[in-house]
């Protein structure tokens, strides 16, 4: 089944003086087993329209329905929509919130109750460029790459069925970015 986008309008602080449409009438289906990629100018709306297909931002006109389930279902939906739909975040810094890299790793597959190993953690970690001397590093005292990194890592760690990378390339270099053939 698909990511379905209908009518979907978004507006940041509606109804007052810093009222910003960011979103205005969207229609998009994505469906499996493809790659979209979303180009537009500074400020257009890309990051708005990715963080309401994982329910971070319910639009108030329109509906997401992922796989069928909608974003508007908070109560009952809200993880198994998270569980099929992994975010990078443009701002990896805004993604950590624990003290170490390995427990950034385990916290999503934790969270959705999937099986990792240690096998899976280090293949993974191989998979994004970097090695176990990582997994006791404070996420915040990374460089900005290795950041980067890190938040896909954590991201693959539980195996979503989608990924949605806001700004793919930020903070990668040269051979991150044809590593991932972007
Ligand atoms: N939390 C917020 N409160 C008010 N306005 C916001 C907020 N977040 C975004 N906006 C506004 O909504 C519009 C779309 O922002 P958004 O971050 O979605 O754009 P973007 O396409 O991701 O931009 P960029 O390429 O710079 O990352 C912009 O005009 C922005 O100023
Ligand atoms: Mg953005």
């Amino acid at each position: 089944m698909p990511i379905e986008i209908k009518n979907v309008s978004y507006t940041y602080a509606e109804g007052t003086p810093f009222e910003t449409t960011a979103l205005k009438d969207i229609n998009w289906k994505i469906t499996e087993n493809s790659m979209w990629v979303v180009l537009g100018k500074t400020g257009s709306g890309k990051t708005t329209l990715i963080q309401t297909l994982n329910g971070l931002l319910i639009p108030k006109n329109g509906e997401i329905l992922v796989d069928g389930i909608s974003t508007k279902d908070q109560k009952n939906d809200i993880k198994k929509i998270r569980e099929r739909i992994g975010l990078v975040f443009q701002y990896p810094e805004n993604q950590f919130f624990l003290p170490t890299v390995l427990e950034e790793l385990l916290y999503a597959p934790k969270n959705f109750n999937k099986n990792i190993s240690q096998n899976d953690i280090l293949n993974i970690l191989n998979l994004v460029g970097l090695n176990r001397s990582f997994l006791g590093r404070n996420p915040f005292t990374l460089s900005g790459g290795e950041m980067r990194r890190v938040a896909i890592a954590s991201v693959l760690s539980y195996n979503p069925k989608y990924i949605v990378f806001d700004e793919p390339t930020v903070g990668l270099d040269y051979s991150g970015r044809k590593k991932y053939g972007i």
